[in-house]
């Protein structure tokens, strides 16, 4: 039986500095990835996993996150028709499923004191941590793979993915046991650790389930790398204090949006997975690459579909 995880917090609070000029005053997780804004995709993942209760972490400068699963009279008004009403239908119908909150972060002081500003909200219970900026693809999300891994082991859960030697200085890193396929008891996790000194090569990959513990560390964890709270210190504490945390492998494929080159790149993916959108795409993707080959370069005003 499942212990229930249903409450979900979502961090999108952040400058998005990578995505600028692009995230100045449109938030970096309202970006689209083909037809939806990136959050919507984090929010469905929780929803499907079983999730009921969201909190956005937010600030004044991004309340279009919170609107956007908000309901817009002017909007539904306009969209009367069967025909039109299919474009707001994916998310009217998460809102169906879930209530989403927010709350503001008054100031970017990094993930972890993001995380900190859920206290409220996450009381007493177990709850799925999911950043706002990376989605994924595959049969079985994180979400819901985090949330079936806590059901069996009953500890906080991160999810894991291994990333090649030259990337591991990007992320936070696990060590641990394995104590099972797929499955690491945790001894240490470091956020952005050279390659000489990181304990292995898999990942934090965006997705957690944590105790309510985590606010007591997160409340005595200073500023770390980049002079940010980063919650990976915050695990670490909660480590040394004898908790005992898993790293699951996900077997989803992570994808992220926080920088121009890593959006383009998940529309074009995500793009790819649906056959009756690639179809027009794939003859201008020929297109461009014969042209690169060739060496000039593509003339964008040409049509090529
Ligand atoms: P990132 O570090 O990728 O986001 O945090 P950032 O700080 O916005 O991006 P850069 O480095 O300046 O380009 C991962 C997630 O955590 C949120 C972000 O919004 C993002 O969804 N976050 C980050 C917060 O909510 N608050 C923070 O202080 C930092």
């Amino acid at each position: 039986m499942s212990l229930g995880v249903t409450k979900v917090v979502i961090p999108a609070a952040g400058l998005g500095t990578r995505m600028l000029p692009a995230a100045k005053a449109v938030a970096k997780e309202l970006l689209p990835v083909v037809d939806r804004p990136t959050i919507q995709y984090v929010v469905e993942e929780a929803a499907d996993a079983g999730a009921t209760d969201v909190l956005l972490i937010s600030s004044p400068s991004k309340r279009a996150v919170e609107r956007h699963f908000q309901p817009d009279p002017r909007l539904d008004d306009r969209l009367k028709s069967p025909e039109k009403a299919a474009l707001l239908a994916s998310i009217r119908s998460l809102m169906e499923r879930v209530n989403v909150s927010a709350v503001d972060q008054p100031e970017q002081r990094g993930l972890g004191d993001a995380v900190r500003c859920a206290r409220d909200f996450v009381g007493l219970d177990p709850f799925l941590c999911m950043l706002g900026d990376a989605i994924f693809s595959g049969d079985v999300l994180p979400a819901a793979q985090l949330i079936a891994a806590h059901d069996r082991l009953r500890t906080c859960v991160i999810g894991v993915e291994e990333v090649p030697p030259e990337k591991v200085e990007r992320y936070g890193i696990v060590g641990g046991v394995e104590v099972s396929p797929g499955v690491l008891k945790i001894d240490r996790i470091v956020e952005k650790p050279s390659i000489a000194s990181a304990p292995s090569r898999l990942a934090i990959a965006a997705r957690y389930i944590l105790t309510p513990a985590i606010f007591a560390c997160l409340g005595q964890t200073p500023p770390g790398k980049g002079g940010e709270i980063q919650l990976t210190d915050a695990i670490s504490l909660l480590l040394s204090r004898g908790e005992v945390v898993h790293a699951v492998k996900l077997s989803a494929t992570r994808h992220d949006i926080g920088s121009p080159i890593d959006w383009l790149k998940t529309n074009l993916i995500f793009a790819a997975r649906d056959e009756k959108l690639w179809k027009q795409i794939a003859p201008l993707a020929r297109g461009l690459l014969d042209v690169t080959s060739r060496g000039s370069a593509p003339d964008l005003a040409r049509d090529t579909s």
